[in-house]
């Protein structure tokens, strides 16, 4: 039996019910194979590696060491709450490496979206495998595989997570936990439920793995981050507000690398970033359409963000569906 294929009898789980005895075959599972050793995980706060997180820490207490690394293109607040949910909610063994300062040093002047991307993987690795050559007697790398990625790199399209990336010496050192790589995502999340999880852990909307990075566009500046970060931060709080959240796929804010005119609050000339807002509904990310927003809501995000967020006087909304326009604009 090839373990990489869901068998044909396996029921989809779609109740508590089925998530929780998935759960408990799971901790079995995960025990029998680790025993007493330790596992290390890196964990980006996104749906997989949370799940798997909570799930390796509910089998194996603190022989699960999970790293969370900070490249300071994250969402407002989600450094915070991996720390707040997996160290203090959970007593996880988490490191949390502030590698905030490296990757945007490495990515100054860097405008090309593939260059960028390259680097922001590259230096994860780096960094990743820095925290695993400080530990001793790791024989175990937990990974966020979920079906879709091996179906994925069966047929070619992708190469899945992090092993692959790895340097020899690390790759050759681990055996890999996968606890849900038969599972498809909606299934994730609901297992991710029944551990306890936050909802808007679990029911995060699809996040590039270079973050915000892809949507600061052109060369990464500190400024033009923090207006990104503070804009998503308020599209989200008040997508949340309408009701919008969960019902719309993917919203996010995009700050172009070009300045507009504009008039400060006191009246004098400004010349400052454009914000861009998106909003696409789709099934599987190959097609997208535009949501509808409600004239009212973008009326109230485009003042929010004129008003609080620092270099930015004007906000557009992309009215462009996929083709076109890719989702992200990078
Ligand atoms: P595009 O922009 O190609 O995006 O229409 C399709 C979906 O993929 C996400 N995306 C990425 N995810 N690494 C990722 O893990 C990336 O480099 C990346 N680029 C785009 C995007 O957010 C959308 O959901």
């Amino acid at each position: 039996m090839n373990e990489n294929v869901r068998p044909e009898s396996m029921k989809r789980i779609n109740t508590p019910e089925l998530a929780n005895a998935f759960i408990e075959e799971q901790i079995a599972a995960i025990r029998a194979q680790v025993g007493s050793k330790k596992v290390l995980l890196a964990l980006s706060g996104g749906v997989d590696s949370s799940v798997v997180a909570a799930l390796l820490i509910k089998a194996i207490g603190s022989q699960l060491i999970s790293v969370h690394v900070n490249h300071g293109l994250l969402r407002k607040g989600e450094p915070e709450q991996v720390i707040e949910v997996f160290r203090n909610q959970m007593g996880g063994n988490l490191i949390y490496v502030d590698a905030v300062d490296r990757f945007l040093d490495k990515l100054a002047g860097v405008s090309d979206p593939e260059t960028k991307r390259k680097i922001i993987g590259g230096e994860f690795i780096n960094v990743f495998a820095e925290e695993a050559r400080k530990l001793d007697g790791v024989e175990f790398l937990g990974q966020g595989t979920i079906y879709p990625d091996i179906l994925e790199s069966e047929k070619g399209i992708k190469a899945h997570h992090n092993v692959g990336g790895l340097p020899d010496d690390l790759k050759d050192r681990f055996a890999l936990v996968e606890p849900v790589k038969l599972l498809y995502k909606d299934e994730v999340r609901m297992v991710g439920r029944q551990l306890g999880l936050p909802a808007n852990m679990v029911d995060r909307q699809p996040f590039p793995g270079p973050g915000l990075g892809v949507r600061c566009v052109g060369a990464i500046t500190r400024d033009r981050l923090t207006a990104v970060r503070e804009s998503d931060a308020i599209v989200r709080e008040e997508f949340a507000a309408a009701g919008l959240a969960g019902k719309v796929w993917q919203y996010f804010t995009i700050v172009p690398d070009f300045r507009t005119t504009g008039i400060d609050k006191s009246g004098n000339r400004s010349y400052d970033w454009p914000v861009v807002i998106r909003a696409v509904n789709s099934i599987d990310a190959t097609a997208a359409t535009i949501e509808e927003i409600p004239y009212a809501l973008l009326n109230k995000i485009t003042a929010r963000i004129t008003s609080e967020v620092k270099g930015v006087s004007r906000v557009l909304y992309d009215l462009t569906p996929k083709p076109s326009g890719t989702i992200e604009w990078e």
